[in-house]
């Protein structure tokens, strides 16, 4: 699908951007093998998190759909998941396949799971090898990198894992072997990344001790919960980046989960000069996480720097913070940033080169890049590389650039946010 857009006279509106993909997928993957019944409210309807779904309902697990819409039921079946008659297809989701992998080390079965071709070139030696140190019998494509994936689950045993990067897949994945190992599992983390899945483990009874960037799994039977699901900020960054760089702007985004593992974008934004133009309003607790609405007026903004520790805690909004550095004065720095490259698409080549096609002036470093501030993006024609967070951040590059701007797989923003060019439609008053 193409989708053409152009900047408007003004950009407001108030509106709710689809449940938090990361707490959406642990929330049906940790309940579906807990004990009882779960209702999950405000789950993502994005297909990522419908691939996670149908994988477990092709193990058995039944998950009901509710009243309201993005309300499901889960019938936890107490570990006891069914082998699958046929092959697990994660779709485009990094999270399905490498969670569902974990989950499924652990399971006296054998199961095959494959995905689309962008998630079939993604590195899974990362999750394959802890693995099998664990006791799993896996085989892989490509001298066990590459999905598809079949694994021989079982018995596992508990190990102490140095992780060689932050992700916070690779950590919930051993965690998740860890749940049904014999003795604790260790791990020891490079930097902190999300901790949903620790959160979500404690609160459903399991022992997960954090020290640090240390963490200990212990073997758990985990009790299903309730969970309802907040905002996510990796949505609604799209929002705050039009809403700061547009000339005459005013966005309110409701119900967004602040998870201080989530929260880079805030501060990157912050450290750019927001100041009073980005507000958070009715700051509350729900369900376990910190929420608030978000509300952003126009603004100018400066370049910044984007490195280290910051860089696993924003490293979804990267695409969007660089659209929002071509409007900043100065330069904007981003680097250690090298895992872009493994992500949907290499996400430091295709954001440079298709914010170069808008105009963007705009370097590419093997750990990052270097924008220059132009203050502005010229309409043009650009392409969305199978990656649906680069689609979405060519949609606001095309609010906020001079002329119109025809994004090419303008569809691909449905794997985490089906209603976007519904929700630009309406926040361009069309
Ligand atoms: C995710 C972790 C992140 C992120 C992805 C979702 C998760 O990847 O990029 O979109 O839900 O665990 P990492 O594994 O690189 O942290």
């Amino acid at each position: 699908m193409q989708r053409s857009v152009s900047s408007p006279a003004s950009i407001s509106g108030n509106l709710s951007v689809p449940g938090d993909k990361s707490i959406s997928h642990r929330s049906l993957i940790l309940n579906s093998v807990a004990r009882g019944d779960a209702l999950v409210t405000g789950l993502s309807s994005g297909e990522d998190v419908m691939s996670t779904m149908g994988c477990l309902q092709a193990m058995g697990v039944e998950i009901e759909p509710g009243v309201e819409p993005g309300t499901v039921i889960v019938h936890g079946t107490e570990r006891g998941l069914q082998e699958p008659d046929g092959i697990l297809d994660a779709g485009n989701a990094g999270t399905s396949m490498r969670l569902l992998s974990g989950l499924l080390a652990g399971q006296p079965f054998t199961s095959v799971l494959t995905g689309d071709a962008s998630l079939r070139s993604r590195p899974m030696g990362r999750i394959v090898q802890p693995l099998k140190q664990m006791g799993a019998q896996i085989m892989a494509r490509k001298d066990d990198t590459l999905a598809p994936l079949t694994i021989r689950g079982g018995s596992l045993r508990g190990i102490e894992y140095t992780m060689p990067v932050a992700s916070a897949q690779l950590k919930s994945c051993i965690m998740l072997a860890g749940l049904s190992a014999e003795g604790d599992t260790i791990l020891h983390q490079p930097a902190l990344s999300r901790d949903h899945t620790e959160r979500m483990v404690s609160a459903m009874g399991g022992t997960v001790i954090s020290d640090g960037l240390t963490l200990v799994v212990q073997p758990s039977q985990l009790n299903a919960v309730d969970i309802a699901i907040p905002g996510d900020i990796s949505s609604a960054a799209f929002w705050l980046v039009a809403g700061l760089c547009h000339p005459q702007a005013r966005v309110l985004v409701r119900g967004v989960g602040l998870n201080p593992s989530r929260t880079g974008i805030l501060e990157a934004l912050e450290a750019m000069g927001a100041g009073d133009a980005l507000q958070l309003v009715d700051q509350r607790d729900e369900g376990g996480e910190p929420v608030a609405d978000l509300l952003v007026t126009s603004t100018q903004l400066s370049g910044t720097e984007i490195e280290g520790d910051l860089i696993p805690r924003i490293l979804d909004e990267i695409p969007i913070l660089a659209v929002a550095a071509c409007f900043a004065q100065g330069d904007t720095v981003i680097r250690d940033a090298g895992e872009l490259r493994v992500k949907e698409s290499d996400r430091i080549a295709t954001t440079v080169s298709e914010l170069t096609r808008l105009g963007a002036s705009i370097e590419e470093r093997e750990d990052g890049m270097v924008i220059h501030g132009t203050g502005g993006l010229k309409g043009g024609g650009c392409e969305s590389h199978l990656d649906h967070r680069l689609a979405m951040a060519l949609g606001v590059a095309g609010l906020l650039a001079e002329g119109e701007t025809t994004i090419n797989g303008a569809e691909d923003a449905s794997i985490s946010y089906p209603d976007f060019w519904e929700h630009l439609d309406l926040l361009s008053g069309e």
